[in-house]
């Protein structure tokens, strides 16, 4: 791609880059050079233009567009087919109208700066205000069981906590099944849906929410940002790169059917083993201890009169 080459270009180069080299080295003529800067100025590029010296790259955006998000990437295969949008309703439509049609790869990516019919899970809606937070869906196609789909959530979740320890150093921690949690705020969620047979997935897409940089007059109480709690903005292409280089790691794991491991991560990194709580779904409730999460994903619940009982879904509140 020609802006994706002018920007790898510029940035290695610290002085003026003349506009003859530059069409020199992509092939096109030099009205075309400044035809592509200019379309990368108007998505944020400061791109400083000298009579008789070139070009020279003065500001990257923190936009979540293609090359960025390519650039630097440690991962083998997620993320290195992205398609980024402007607006879209929901990143999730356009990744299953992409995997449906088979018009993308394993680990495809589909983000948008923001959206207007963000969804969550159990029919709720996604606040995704523009340019703030990463909006994100990633296509997987994994030789797992239907039934085996959930680890895919918990993979997700982890990688979500981690990428967030290891860009900002803030300690999150996953809230069961599948929020992500800094000092009992949800931070992040994650959405995952299957095109599946009985007994065989066609593809899976994942739904990350992050709430990178949204300030705190734009949510909920029982919300937070990456920015409310580190009091500075973070740059969402460093912190979705993280996220997307621990997904590989772990879903690796998946693929060779090592879920031990998996499950033990999870279990270092929830908020919800050892806790009283109330789960709840459609009206109904439950209270008791977490005292342990099954192999396939459920919450194992001691209740007051000493029954384990095992929930697959539902929304858990912290009673201590
Ligand atoms: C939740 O906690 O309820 C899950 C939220 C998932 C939100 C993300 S934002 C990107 C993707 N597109 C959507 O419409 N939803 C998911």
């Amino acid at each position: 791609m020609i802006p994706e080459e002018i920007i790898q270009y510029l940035k290695s180069n610290a002085t003026f880059v003349s506009g003859q080299k530059l069409s020199q080295h992509l092939k096109i003529s030099r009205a075309a050079v400044w035809k592509y800067v200019h379309e990368l100025r108007e998505s944020g590029y400061r791109i400083e233009a000298v009579p008789h010296r070139g070009y020279r790259l003065k500001f990257v955006p923190d936009k979540l567009l293609p090359w960025e998000i390519r650039a630097g990437l440690a991962t083998r295969v997620l993320g290195h087919e992205v398609f980024c949008y402007d607006t879209l309703p929901s990143t999730m439509d356009e990744a299953f109208r992409l995997a449906e049609g088979n018009q993308c790869r394993e680990g495809a990516l589909v983000c948008a700066e923001s959206q207007t019919r963000g969804r969550g899970r159990m029919g709720r809606t996604w606040f995704s205000p523009k340019g703030k937070g990463i909006y994100a869906s990633l296509v997987l196609k994994p030789f797992l069981a239907p039934s085996e789909v959930s680890w895919i959530t918990f993979v997700a979740a982890i990688a979500v906590c981690e990428g967030i320890r290891q860009t900002t150093g803030l300690a999150a921690a996953i809230k069961w099944p599948n929020d992500v949690l800094i000092k009992r705020k949800k931070v992040a969620g994650i959405l995952t849906e299957m095109n599946a047979e009985v007994d065989r997935v066609h593809f899976v897409v994942v739904g990350l929410g992050l709430n990178v940089n949204i300030d705190k007059a734009h949510l909920p109480p029982q919300a937070t940002s990456l920015r409310m709690e580190l009091g500075g903005k973070v740059s969402r292409v460093l912190f979705l790169q993280a996220v997307l280089k621990q997904m590989e790691h772990w879903y690796g794991c998946l693929l060779e059917r090592r879920f031990t491991p998996v499950l033990e991560r999870w279990k270092e990194l929830s908020v919800t083993l050892g806790r009283r709580i109330r789960i709840s779904e459609h009206h109904k409730a439950i209270e008791g201890k977490a005292v342990d999460l099954s192999d396939d994903g459920g919450l194992i619940v001691l209740n007051s009169d000493g029954d384990l009982i095992k929930k697959m879904t539902g929304d858990v509140e912290f009673l201590d």
